[in-house]
């Protein structure tokens, strides 16, 4: 269900990903929102440049220290990457948690970086803690001890690798142990963008997409509906596109949005079918709540697991919902949205 809805921060398509892969901001300049790691990156990025200067030629290269990236997913974790590796001039390369299973495709991935490389290890918390192990050495003295053969013939081979930068990315910064985490010198956490930010974003993917640009009222109008969130922002873009060139002269104004979007069944604020059945078989069934997910997911006949990644973090975040100790809980401004019967408010405690 999640990978089909169209407000769902994942990416829905390997279409997708190629189409949004010609969107992305390839350096720091174009790289929209999120001020305060821009800046962080940037003055990372130059004083690794300026000690770059200082030295001779025949001196190792300096590299920027390692960094981690958390947020939840269509924030641009891997769109930074690239304009990291971009602005420093040197090679990204790009892997995963899982697909580091074992300590020899760590050891593989590390002997192919040139000096300065960037190493991009997608879905950190997803590395094995075998392969966990092998990674503090590289980290921090660029050399890793592997173990060869087993028993009598056991011999240890330390193997040296350039001096990198890890870029590491993650949805679930809890999962990551404080071993690893601690490595990193330079840790951000991503933030929801305000509209103003996705303003800026679709009016450059319009651009780049070689549409006519939307008016200010229609940007803002994508904007609110997109969840904070770049991707949702440019594939609402995408399926307004669409809608203006098929019914109307391609012009997109706000009542176009409206109208492709509501055919989608998102409303103003982003939310669709499945957000919206969420808070009303609270509402509804549950008396407002508090209610236990299992019970909520089981009258839904939906995931929980779904439910709780992607349906409860935007909630949460809009505070349509609270999470109490004795569950969930649906907030007045979510019953006044759906214009559904205010639930008492003296009965409304989060803090319960
Ligand atoms: N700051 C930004 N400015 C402009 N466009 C952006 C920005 N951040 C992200 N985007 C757009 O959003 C898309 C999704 O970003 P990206 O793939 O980097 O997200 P992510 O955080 O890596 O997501 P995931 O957790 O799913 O891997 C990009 O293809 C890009 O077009
Ligand atoms: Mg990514």
């Amino acid at each position: 269900m999640s990978t089909e809805r169209l407000i769902s921060s994942s990416p829905m398509s390997e279409i997708e990903d190629q189409t949004n892969w010609a969107l992305r901001p390839k350096s720091l300049n174009e790289y929209i929102g999120q001020a305060e790691l821009v800046e962080r990156v940037l003055i990372a990025v130059q004083a690794v440049q300026a000690r770059q200067e200082a030295k001779g030629d025949d001196e190792p290269r300096e590299h920027l220290e390692h960094v981690l990236l958390h947020g939840p997913p269509g924030l641009g974790k891997t769109t930074l990457a690239h304009v990291i590796a971009n602005e420093l001039g040197t090679n990204l390369h790009v892997t995963s948690g899982p697909a580091l299973a074992r300590g020899t495709d760590l050891v593989a991935a590390l002997t192919r970086l040139g000096p300065g490389d960037v190493l991009f290890i997608d879905e950190i918390h997803r590395l094995p803690i075998a392969v966990e192990e092998f990674i503090y050495p590289a980290m921090e003295d660029f050399k890793i001890d592997i173990c060869l053969d087993t028993g009598l013939n056991a011999r240890t081979v330390q193997i040296k690798c350039a001096p990198f930068t890890l870029l590491g990315a993650t949805t679930r910064a809890g999962l990551l142990s404080s071993p690893l985490r601690s490595r990193f010198g330079l840790v951000h956490h991503l933030k929801y963008y305000d509209d103003r930010d996705l303003m800026h974003i679709v009016k450059r993917s319009s651009s780049m997409l070689q549409m006519e640009t939307p008016s200010s009222d229609a940007l803002g109008a994508i904007a609110s509906r997109s969840r904070g969130t770049p991707r949702i922002a440019n594939r609402l873009l995408r399926r307004v596109r669409d809608y203006a060139m098929v019914r109307h002269d391609a012009k997109i104004n706000p009542g176009i949005v409206d109208d492709a979007l509501e055919l989608e069944g998102i409303d103003h604020l982003g939310l669709d079918e499945l957000d919206r059945a969420f808070l009303k078989t609270i509402h509804s069934v549950f008396d407002g709540g508090p209610v236990g997910l299992e019970a909520i997911s089981a009258t839904m006949n939906e995931d929980s697991g779904t439910l709780e990644d992607v349906v409860e973090p935007y909630l949460l975040q809009i505070g349509f919902l609270a999470r109490t100790k004795r569950g969930r809980q649906i907030t007045p401004r979510a019953c006044e949205h759906l214009g559904l019967k205010l639930i008492n408010s003296d009965l409304f405690n989060p803090s319960l």
